[in-house]
C-alpha cells in the first residue's frame, strides 16, 4: 500500500504540543486498529484510495472532539467492529492527534 502524508511533518509537532504528562491512550493501538479495522473500507468509499483522506477531506464531518468521538462509536456499532471501549478511546486518540488535532 502506497502512503503519501503530508502529515509526517505535522505527526511530530502534535506530539511535542500535547505532552505525555497524562496517562495517555495507547495511540499506537488506536492507529494498529484503524489500519486493520477502518482503512480499507475508507479509502473504498472516498474514493481516494487513501484511507486517511476521509479524515482531512475539506468537506469532513467531524467538527469537534465530542463529535470525533461519536463517529468512531457510530462506525464501531453500526458496523459491528467490535472494539473494545479503551480500543475506542485509543483510536479516538490516534485520530485526534494524527488527523483533527482539537482540544479535548
Ligand atoms: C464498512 C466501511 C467503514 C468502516 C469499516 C469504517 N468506516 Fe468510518 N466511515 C465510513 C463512511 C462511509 C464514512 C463517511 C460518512 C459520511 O460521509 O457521512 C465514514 C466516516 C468516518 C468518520 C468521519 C470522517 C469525517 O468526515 O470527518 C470517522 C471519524 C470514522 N469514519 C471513523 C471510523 C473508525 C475509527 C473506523 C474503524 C474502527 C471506521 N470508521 C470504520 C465507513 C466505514
Amino acid at each position: 500500500m502506497k502512503f503519501v502524508t503530508p502529515n509526517a511533518i505535522l505527526l511530530p509537532m502534535a506530539m511535542l504540543l500535547s505532552g505525555i504528562a497524562h496517562a495517555a491512550p495507547n495511540v499506537q493501538n488506536g492507529k494498529a486498529i484503524d489500519q486493520a479495522k477502518c482503512y480499507a473500507c475508507h479509502a473504498k468509499k472516498t474514493g481516494f484510495s487513501n484511507g486517511d483522506m476521509i479524515y482531512t477531506r475539506s468537506d469532513r464531518k467531524v467538527k469537534d472532539y465530542a463529535r470525533l468521538k461519536t463517529m468512531v462509536a457510530m462506525c464501531n456499532t453500526e458496523l459491528r467492529l467490535d472494539m473494545f471501549p479503551e480500543d475506542e478511546a485509543d483510536v479516538v486518540a490516534y485520530l485526534n492527534k494524527q488527523f483533527y488535532k482539537f482540544k479535548p
